[in-house]
């Protein structure tokens, strides 16, 4: 018996027919909060993985265990769901009742979850968890969801159940993601292209401060809503723009005095990292880490000063990296507000960068992911 079913079988008895399905985190490289403006990111997938669990039940009820934690919730698909108690419980369920709102599955379901994602960390635990569930359940009631489907429903599901109107980057990265490589998302046609990563002799250095934050608890449903009003502001000027995404300088400078100084402010980020995207994209397929390096540099600037998503612990970490020589790069990954720090290092740094850091971070071999190589084992397996 896997591990996978003997963790199933530990709180459900027998385990046949039950599937598991792993889904990985991500960390971004570069494109902060352009996803909800229908720009472009840069994610890249991580080795680190929620796996799922699934079988399937005779009748409409549902049984969820957190195996990390032995945290246990039962629902049937007809009750009214009681989200407010629970970090995962919006995530796993979610996917289970939104895919049955949907008629696409009648029956109920066991599962079992456990994971090495870091919650809250800006690593995509909520995603990896959303899309190893819903690949779960795609095998056991056969769905065939493609990928793409899938990885919207795991939007879908984060907005109507966790209330937090994220953007496609973590559902698309975690189902798609492939290893070696990061992700160019077009987060408008939702085309994807996968960028060969050559590290050479660099590392990615994930930073986790410590700092841990549920996204719909901080301003990030606010800065949506603040590129929400800006475009309402440049559709006055210009009726064809549809999101951030089609912005340009001339027309920001046409609209710029009819707009809240917070709001111009996030018009000059979103614009200008959909740039760095693209061009950190050509430089990377190019092997030029240094200007990736540099790029990730301005896009922390933007974020920390337009965007006003960083965090004094976050900064410190950054600026503190950033002396380093031989760090090329450092930035806050993810949505800000806490969670981790991603920073492109040459192998000759690593030491300097442990020492500089050190004191900033209270368990250095717990809070540090060093990626070499960018992961991805999305094993599927049904157990047997
Ligand atoms: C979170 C959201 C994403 C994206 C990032 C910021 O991770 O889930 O959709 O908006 O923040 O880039």
């Amino acid at each position: 018996m896997s591990d996978a079913a003997k963790l199933f079988s530990r709180h459900f008895g027998e385990a046949s027919e039950a599937v598991v399905a792993r889904a990985p985190g991500r960390v971004n490289l570069i494109g902060e909060h352009t996803d909800y403006n229908e720009g472009f990111v840069l994610p890249t997938i991580i080795d680190r993985y929620v796996e799922v669990v699934v079988r399937r039940r005779p009748d409409r009820h549902v049984r969820i265990v957190a195996a990390d934690t032995g945290e246990r919730e039962e629902n049937d698909l007809d009750q009214p769901i009681d989200y407010s108690n629970s970090r995962w419980l919006p995530y796993v369920l979610g996917v289970v009742h939104e895919l049955e709102q949907r008629g696409r599955i009648t029956f109920g379901v066991d599962v079992v979850f456990r994971g090495d994602v870091p919650l809250g960390a800006g690593l995509a635990s909520p995603a990896a968890l959303e899309v190893a569930t819903a690949l779960a359940v795609d095998a056991v009631f056969n769905l065939w969801l493609n990928p793409i489907d899938m990885a919207l429903l795991c939007r879908d599901v984060e907005h109507r159940y966790a209330g937090l109107r994220c953007g496609i980057m973590d559902q698309y990265a975690s189902r798609l993601g492939r290893s070696d490589h990061a992700l160019l998302i077009d987060c408008r046609s939702l085309e994807g292209r996968h960028v060969p990563i050559n590290l050479d002799r660099h590392r990615l250095v994930i930073v986790d401060s410590g700092v841990r934050r549920i996204l719909v608890d901080t301003s990030y449903n606010e800065r949506r809503s603040e590129c929400e009003e800006a475009v309402a502001v440049l559709r006055t000027a210009d009726p064809t723009l549809t999101a951030l995404r089609d912005l340009t300088p001339e027309l920001l400078a046409t609209c710029e005095r009819q707009m809240a100084p917070n709001v111009l402010a996030r018009c000059r980020h979103v614009m200008a990292e959909n740039q760095r995207v693209l061009e950190a994209c050509e430089r990377l397929a190019a092997n030029d880490l240094p200007a990736v390096g540099r790029l990730m540099n301005v896009s922390r600037l933007s974020l920390r000063d337009d965007y006003e998503v960083s965090y004094p612990a976050l900064d410190r970490l950054v600026e503190e990296a950033s002396r380093v020589d031989g760090v090329l790069g450092a930035r806050v990954a993810g949505a800000g507000f806490g969670g981790c720090t991603v920073n492109l290092v040459a192998e000759e740094a690593l030491t300097e960068l442990e020492r500089r850091l050190q004191p900033l971070v209270e368990d250095w071999s717990r809070q540090v992911i060093v990626v070499d190589k960018p992961e991805a084992a999305k094993v599927m397996e049904v157990i047997a």
